[in-house]
């Protein structure tokens, strides 16, 4: 996969004075079937999460409150996003390297699976990553 197929992508934002209001719905807002969430928390000052590409999850990734900054790599070209609202994401195709850092204190990350967790799926190695995209 290329890196431009990653994409930020809008979602609804229902504006509200008793408080806004985003949702997602699989297959229209994002381009995959849910098959799993997870979320990033209570992250420590510098620390880095991911170091890995999936070989066939998509994923989507919304900064639900907080922020911080996805560094994503097609094994040519390595491209930042930081995310910091949550009524938009990123949606992240398969066989891409991502990582994630610079949490800000108390940022929460929702993430959005296409398959169950399967350690099996995961690539730790980047020049194995490098290899496969070739
Ligand atoms: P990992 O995917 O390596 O986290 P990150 O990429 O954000 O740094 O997962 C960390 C640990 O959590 C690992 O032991 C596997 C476990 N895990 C699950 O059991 N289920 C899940 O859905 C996820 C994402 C992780």
């Amino acid at each position: 996969m290329k890196i431009d197929n990653v994409k930020i992508i809008n979602l609804p934002k229902i504006i509200d004075e008793r408080g806004n209001l985003s949702f997602i719905e699989e297959n229209i807002h994002i381009p995959f079937k849910i098959k799993r969430s997870y979320w990033i928390y209570d992250v420590p000052g510098g620390e880095i999460r991911g170091g890995h590409a999936y070989k066939e999850n998509q994923e989507f990734i919304i900064a639900l409150s907080g922020s911080f900054d996805v560094i994503l790599d097609d094994g040519k070209k390595r491209k930042t996003f930081s995310l910091n609202r949550s009524y938009y994401g990123l949606y992240i195709p398969k066989s891409i390297w991502r990582q994630m850092e610079n949490f800000s204190t108390n940022s929460l990350a929702l993430i959005l699976a296409s398959i169950p967790y399967d350690p099996s799926d995961y690539i730790y190695d980047y020049e194995v990553f490098k290899d496969q995209v070739k």
